[in-house]
């Protein structure tokens, strides 16, 4: 596992929206899976501009294929907070998405566990996912695979945990509000993706990362998958990299990295 920890939540989404670059512009077509939420926003943010047609070493966006991780399950259609607008509203259009090319599990199908299967099916026939972004929840949860999540699950249909939906309620008018159940990949699902990068920042995050990174292989920080991964890259802040016991050791690999010429 690479972790780079950067001195602001700027340079997170820096870092991370240059890898995410990098491989659109060596395949253009790549399958991209998303995260939703606060972490990734910046990076987002950061693709949109190196997207601009007027940007200098433009990134093309416009063959890429993206999947989203999650969705909850019973929001009306066309809700602000499903994670098909938000994939809309925050990806696909600044970055000049095919908006056919974009994909979120069905969480109003009136059968969820068929459409999980198809969502699994779907990034098959995708080829796979080229890379993986992640943010990881304050319990360890990557996609909204919460603590106890099989290592090895599929998509599927899960119960969002009560810190969850606590720490989403500030997406909607009312805690009670954020729908019990989502759809969301699994750990094998993401596990599968050809690379993963997960973005992290702020002190909330610390005691969940250091799990993730340092900590045993466990259901109980469904994060510390990553760890099982060959191309895994965690890029965090310094607070949220605080309670990491070899930050020194992450920061000096770093240092030292061999450049390629
Ligand atoms: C979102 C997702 C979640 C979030 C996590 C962190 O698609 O799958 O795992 O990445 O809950 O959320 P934020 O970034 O809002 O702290």
């Amino acid at each position: 596992m690479e972790i780079i920890i950067t001195d602001t939540p700027d340079e997170v989404a820096r870092v991370a929206a240059d890898i995410i670059a990098g491989v659109v512009r060596s395949r253009p077509d790549a399958v991209l899976g998303v995260a939703t939420g606060s972490s990734p926003g910046a990076t987002y943010q950061r693709l949109a501009k190196l997207s601009a047609p007027s940007a200098l070493g433009r990134v093309d966006f416009s063959a890429v294929t993206v999947f989203a991780l999650d969705e909850y399950v019973g929001l009306p259609a066309g809700h602000p907070e499903s994670y098909a607008a938000v994939v809309s509203r925050e990806i696909v259009r600044p970055l000049g998405i095919d908006p056919a090319n974009a994909h979120v599990p069905d969480g109003s199908a009136a059968d969820a566990d068929a459409a999980a299967a198809a969502y699994d099916a779907a990034i098959a026939g995708a080829g796979g996912i080229d890379l993986q972004l992640l943010g990881i929840g304050r319990n360890g949860h990557v996609g909204f695979n919460e603590p106890s999540s099989s290592l090895s699950s599929r998509t599927r249909v899960k119960t969002l945990a009560p810190q969850t939906r606590a720490d989403n309620a500030r997406f909607f008018d009312s805690p009670d509000q954020v729908p019990v159940h989502c759809i969301t990949q699994g750990l094998g699902t993401i596990g599968d993706a050809r690379r993963l990068l997960l973005v992290a920042q702020g002190a909330e995050k610390a005691d969940a990362i250091a799990h993730a990174v340092e900590g045993p292989l466990s259901s109980r920080w469904p994060a510390s998958i990553l760890q099982l991964h060959r191309h895994a890259t965690v890029v965090v802040d310094d607070a949220a990299a605080s309670g990491l016991a070899l930050a020194d050791y992450y920061r000096s690999v770093q240092e030292f990295k061999p450049r390629v010429a």
